[in-house]
């Protein structure tokens, strides 16, 4: 079985997100979603509500491979994730030129505090090359419409979260 390790904030997950993970899919029997979460930084609470989005938002938008992803919050090193995993790779995706220098710099130090791990990048389809979870958290906020961005129910949180109910 082969597993990978797909790690990330995902604050919030966006559409070019999901295009890298139906990708991974594709590729791996089984591909964890690992969610970075800050204890020290992130209010309590907050990494289940980031999870249980995440995996929302996958059954909305991947059903059919929903069964082999699965989604978990991690507060450490990514190369301690995948080892707890049993997954040698870890999955990126590139937007642009712009995502590799900090995208090599990481794959090669993961690969030195972990040799057996290899980075594994997807490139993100073109209509999410734009894409950016800040961006879309910074249009939510100011009352822009981010239904072509991120999936359905995550568009409900960001709606409601600007309207100053849940938070994500
Ligand atoms: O979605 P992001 O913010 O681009 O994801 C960055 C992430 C979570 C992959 C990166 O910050 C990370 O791996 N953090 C965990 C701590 C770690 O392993 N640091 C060393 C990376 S070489």
């Amino acid at each position: 079985m082969r597993t990978a390790v797909y790690p990330g904030s995902f604050d919030p997950i966006t559409l070019g997100h999901v295009d890298v993970l139906r990708r991974a899919a594709g590729v791996f029997d089984r591909v964890i979603v690992a969610v970075l979460v800050n204890p020290r930084k992130a209010p309590a609470g907050e990494a289940d509500g980031r999870a249980a989005a995440i995996s929302e938002a996958i059954a909305e938008t991947l059903p059919e491979v929903v069964e082999r992803i699965e989604v978990r919050a991690f507060d450490g090193l990514t190369v301690d994730a995948c080892r707890a995993a049993g997954a040698h790779h870890i999955v990126r995706g590139l937007r642009a030129v712009s995502d590799f220098e900090a995208e090599l710099q990481m794959a090669h130090m993961n690969h030195r505090l972990a040799p057996e791990i290899d980075t594994v990048f997807f490139m993100t389809a073109l209509e999410y090359g734009y894409l950016s979870s800040s961006l879309v958290k910074e249009i939510a906020r100011f009352g822009g419409d981010v239904t072509a961005m991120v999936p359905p129910g995550v568009a409900a949180r960001l709606r409601a979260s600007a309207e100053g109910g849940a938070r994500l």
